[in-house]
């Protein structure tokens, strides 16, 4: 296949690169807190791998349905949002060699070497930038609209992240949960200062602090509500499904599950290291962020007193556009 080039990004006759629906539904702020630097580059692409053999794929829809779905396709054309490494991007543009495969960040990603059918541009889903309005049949958006600021704004992006596709599409959406779950999956709200923390998390109090949440959110009930009154999306056709990352265990799954509980368990020390840095960067005080650092570390060390068998809860929403 030809290498695509920002050229073939052009819009169809006809269509408006910035319709007034696209540009009311901006108007937001980012919260982007992230470091954008190698180490957290390879912390993405360790939790891609991750997330992929938790999904047993590289989407959390079901592999045999996304085959047929862009089989049915004569150019298909695939958006992902928030692209990062631009690790997602490329593995489709390789796995889907017909396809035209765009990654969109706020900075744009160049993963060497990227394959001929894959393309990173610079792009935001909160405004500023036009975005290319119905012109993809998948648009993925993984771990970028917790980012954003706000419920409002986080249903307006992703009602564009919706204008983006053509009739038939699908939208993507994944993210983590705000709090980790306990063996049984049942939710552990952020640890306390004082009190009995043992139906609590000091894992889900350092990510909360860090990113300022509550911690108590379950984003995935959200994204599916957001999809299912959008009047452009297909009655009925939004599905979504949890997977559960184990940190530093078997997940329950024996010999079979101790690879994913150890790459779990060095994903969240790297988390929790990216959440010092944030946590100092607002100027928290340091005593404060080594002891809910030293605390959420021996949750998950599994031979302490402390330390418990969590899950890291991703929950995925997908929805076809009318
Ligand atoms: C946590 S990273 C996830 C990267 C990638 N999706 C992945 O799963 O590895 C979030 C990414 O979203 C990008 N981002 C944040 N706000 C954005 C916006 N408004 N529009 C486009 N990208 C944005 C950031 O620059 C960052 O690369």
């Amino acid at each position: 296949m030809e290498a695509i080039s920002e050229k073939d990004l052009e819009l169809e006759d006809g269509e408006d690169s910035c319709s007034e629906e696209g540009s009311e539904a901006s108007g937001s702020v980012d919260e982007y807190v992230l470091p954008r630097d190698p180490k957290e580059r390879d912390r993405l692409n360790v939790q891609h791998e991750l997330w992929k053999k938790v999904m047993k794929g590289i989407c959390p829809m079901p592999k045999d349905a996304l085959d047929e779905f862009l089989a049915a396709k004569t150019n298909p054309a695939i958006m992902d949002l928030g692209s990062g490494s631009g690790v997602w991007a490329v593995e489709m543009a390789q796995v889907y060699p017909s396809a035209r495969v765009v990654g969109i960040d706020l900075v744009a990603a160049v993963p060497p070497p990227i394959p001929p059918n894959c393309l990173f541009v610079p792009g935001s889903l909160t405004g500023g930038t036009c975005m290319m309005w119905a012109q993809y049949d998948i648009v993925h958006a993984r771990l970028l609209v917790d980012r954003i600021k706000g419920e409002v704004a986080k249903e307006a992006a992703i009602n564009r992240a919706v204008l983006c596709l053509r009739s038939g599409g699908i939208i993507i959406l994944s993210n983590y949960e705000e709090f980790f779950v306990d063996s049984d999956k049942n939710p552990l709200p952020p640890a306390q200062d004082t009190g009995n923390n043992s139906s609590r998390s000091w894992c889900t109090r350092l990510v909360a602090e860090a990113f300022r949440r509550p911690g108590d959110r379950l984003l995935g009930d959200f994204y599916h509500r957001c999809l299912a009154k959008n009047v452009k999306v297909e009655k009925g056709s939004v599905n979504s499904e949890f997977h559960y990352i184990p940190v530093g265990w078997d997940g329950g799954e024996g010999d079979a599950g101790k690879e994913i509980g150890e790459m779990g368990r060095r994903h969240a020390h790297e988390l929790f290291d990216t959440c010092k840095g944030i946590l100092k960067s607002k100027g928290v005080l340091q005593e404060k962020i080594d002891h809910w650092f030293d605390k959420a570390q021996e949750e998950i060390s599994g031979d302490q007193s402390e330390s418990k068998r969590i899950f890291h809860a991703v929950r995925s929403v997908w929805a076809r556009k009318l």
